[in-house]
């Protein structure tokens, strides 16, 4: 007997200021369980990102380019609605440390109240990039640490390229 089900879409919300090789990792495994997962960026919120929008979703996109199911997006508003809005029946986070939780934990039951049919699925990175935060990642570099490893090779060509621009 075969069943068949309606695809299921989940969405991996987030700022991605930068990708992080725990996003990446989140994301591979997030596209192994779901039949797509949309990355979905949110605009406009940082007044002073480091990337773009734009920016941003290049990166995510030339990362992200040979794996056919995995579809980087924008969003603004409300995630719920998004995700309605995409059909999608989970929003995908990453649980680094219990540090992460209290704030997730809230997230995924407002989104619950809002939107009940949706269920927020939690998933944990491999163990070497749970230190890792975007903040972080912003943070070394900017103070001149070495971050690779810790981020896709195109995140720290672009670093690179911003400091360089800066120095100018
Ligand atoms: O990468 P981040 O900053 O941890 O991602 C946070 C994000 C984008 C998931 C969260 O800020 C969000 O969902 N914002 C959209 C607005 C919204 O729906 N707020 C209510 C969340 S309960």
């Amino acid at each position: 007997m075969t069943t068949s089900h309606p695809p299921r879409i989940a969405i991996y919300p987030g700022s991605f200021d930068p990708l992080t090789n725990g996003h990446v990792d989140i994301i591979e495994r997030g596209s192994h369980i779901f039949d797509s997962i949309i990355v979905a960026i949110l605009g406009n919120v940082e007044k002073t990102p480091l990337f773009s929008v734009n920016e941003r979703v290049e990166i995510l996109r030339d990362v992200f380019k040979g794996h056919a199911n995995v579809q980087i997006e924008t969003f603004n508003g409300l995630l719920v609605d998004y995700a309605q809005f995409k059909k999608a029946s989970a929003i995908v986070r990453g649980l680094r440390a219990v540090s992460d939780f209290e704030y997730e934990f809230q997230m995924a039951l407002m989104n619950r109240h809002l939107a009940p049919g949706i269920e927020t699925v939690f998933m944990m990175p491999a163990e070497q990039y749970t230190y890792i935060s975007s903040r972080l990642i912003k943070e070394v570099f900017t103070l001149g640490g070495e971050v690779t490893g810790l981020v896709p090779p195109i995140v720290e060509e672009k670093l690179r390229a911003k400091q360089k621009a800066k120095k100018k």
